[in-house]
């Protein structure tokens, strides 16, 4: 963790604030409201009846709120956040504690609720290499993918993380069979889960199943900062991030604060033809973010009966659309039975049979990344 961007930044939300509706401690959240009467705000008054706190989260494992300020005024309000996570420690017994300043720009139309934009990119401690896997849209099979490039990766003998950065759709802890919640260490650290090799983040695994992350921009961005940088890596090569669909908040907020050495996008063949791609190619050029290539997932199929090959979409059409956009095709996977049923199942493909033919695709897209980042 570094000081020097904790200072500067949004702060820390909660990740486990996610029970709220089912598990909410009331008695709590108003003991700590009471409490934040006695922290001073900039200006003058206290937190507590300042009209920028938010509502105070309370849930088994968790505090969370957020404190908005006026552009401008975050270091200000460095010293009554400090207090306010203070005072909510002291009376939240083991539960971690996440109070985040938020500064909403008032006409940003570039950053809507951004929040507060820090000084520049920084990498991740513990991390050497980053390489996102985006899409333009969701259902195209991109945390299939990333899971998948990640456990290639680690077959190839490197140290491979993944991150979850699709908070309103979490998915990484069903396709890698986690179960629970991770542990948060006494500094408040997570320590993340692990599975096949893979130490893996997700805030799906501490949500409740069937509930939802409500999270408006400002919290999401906050809570995956927290997620990434409040992680103990332990030393990984390369760190892969499964980013939400499209190009949101989290994406701006995430390629603003971190350096993010690449980024694979997945496309199906449908989504190729509108080019919906095209967007989230754009950002990242616009954000100078190397994109290192695109995967036509679902390419052709594979009958589960037969083992023939059917070219649904025609043949090639991808490889023209990388062309077309002027980045490299890391290559087709193919529409597989077994790819679903493994993912549904906890067992991708590239866990359970490293040699086997589905297994090959991903191989060999990650073989494709280890050349293109050294
Ligand atoms: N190559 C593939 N073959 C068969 N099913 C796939 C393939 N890739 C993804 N799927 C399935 O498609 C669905 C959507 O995939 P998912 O990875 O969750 O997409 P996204 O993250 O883009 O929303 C899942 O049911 C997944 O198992
Ligand atoms: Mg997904």
């Amino acid at each position: 963790m570094d000081a020097g961007l904790r200072r500067h930044d949004t702060g820390f939300v909660a990740l486990s604030a996610l029970n709220q509706a089912i598990m909410a401690d009331t008695d709590l959240a108003a003991q700590i409201k009471a409490a934040l009467a006695d922290v001073e705000i900039p200006g003058g008054g206290d937190l507590a009846t300042y009209g920028g706190l938010s509502e105070i989260i309370v849930t088994p494992g968790a505090i969370a709120f957020a404190i908005a300020v006026a552009p401008g005024m975050e270091a200000a309000f460095g010293p009554a956040r400090d207090a306010a996570h203070k005072a909510a420690q002291a009376l939240g017994g083991s539960r971690k504690t996440m109070v985040s300043l938020t500064a909403e720009k008032s006409n940003s139309p570039k950053f809507g609720h951004g929040g507060v934009q820090p000084q520049g990119k920084t990498r991740v401690n513990g991390v050497r290499r980053i390489i996102a896997v985006g899409s333009g849209k969701g259902g195209v099979g991109k945390s299939t993918t990333a899971v998948n490039i990640a456990l290639s990766l680690a077959v190839e003998g490197l140290k491979v993380g993944i991150l979850d950065a699709d908070l309103y759709g979490p998915s990484v802890p069903k396709l890698l069979g986690i179960e629970g919640r991770p542990a948060i260490r006494d500094d408040g650290i997570f320590t993340p889960h692990e599975a096949f090799g893979l130490k893996a983040m997700s805030i799906g695994s501490m949500l409740v199943p069937g509930q939802a992350v409500v999270w408006r921009g400002p919290m999401a961005t906050s809570g995956l900062r927290q997620l990434l940088r409040e992680t103990d890596w332990g030393g990984l090569d390369v760190l892969i991030i499964d980013l939400p669909p499209g190009t949101g908040d989290i994406h701006i907020a995430l390629f603003q604060q971190t350096v993010v050495d690449g980024v694979v996008i997945v496309s199906t063949p449908q989504d190729l033809a509108l080019i919906d791609a095209q967007k989230a190619i754009d950002m990242l050029r616009r954000m100078s973010v190397p994109v290192l290539g695109l995967v036509e997932n679902m390419s052709y199929f594979i009958a589960p009966d037969t083992g023939h090959r059917y070219d649904i979409f025609g043949t090639g059409g991808a490889e023209k659309a990388a062309e077309r956009l002027d980045i490299p095709f890391l290559g087709p996977i193919p529409l597989v039975m077994s790819i679903r049923e493994g993912s549904d199942a906890g067992t991708p493909p590239v866990s359970s049979q490293p040699d086997g033919p589905e297994a090959a695709a991903y191989r060999m897209i990650a073989r494709r990344l280890i050349s293109a980042i050294p």
